[in-house]
């Protein structure tokens, strides 16, 4: 089975790392296998926890949920559930920060509508 070369910029650690991973294979599980910390949380495409910003190339990432049509064209991926499809190099991304940017737009527009959508 052909593999790629698969880069992974830890932003939060200052650490760039790099493995050749066989196509169809997990990213997050093979870079475990090395003993590599990688973030995650729900391991299921839900939470983005886990998301990257694909630098260049491309990841198979249909099996997650968490994150939008729109976000992914913009070139957002989950390394959860993120597949080799070729090389690619991806950075770690701040959980807060993909949040909002997938998320903020719509509850700041409930807020507006209904003031804090908190407060009961
Ligand atoms: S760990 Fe939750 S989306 Fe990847």
């Amino acid at each position: 089975m052909k593999s790629h070369k698969i880069t992974v910029r830890l932003r939060d650690q200052n650490r760039i790392i790099s493995k050749e991973i066989p196509e169809g294979e997990s990213i997050l599980r093979k870079f475990e296998e090395d003993g590599e910390v990688l973030p995650f949380s729900c391991r299921n495409g839900c939470c983005t926890t886990c998301a990257v910003r694909i630098l260049s190339g491309t990841i198979d990432q249909h099996d997650g949920i968490g994150l939008s049509k729109q976000m992914q064209e913009n070139g957002y991926g989950l390394l959860c559930i993120a597949k080799v499809t070729g090389p690619a190099d991806l950075e770690t991304q701040d959980e807060d920060e993909v949040y909002e940017l997938q998320f903020g737009r719509y509850l700041g527009s409930i807020k507006n509508r209904t003031g804090n959508p908190f407060d009961m």
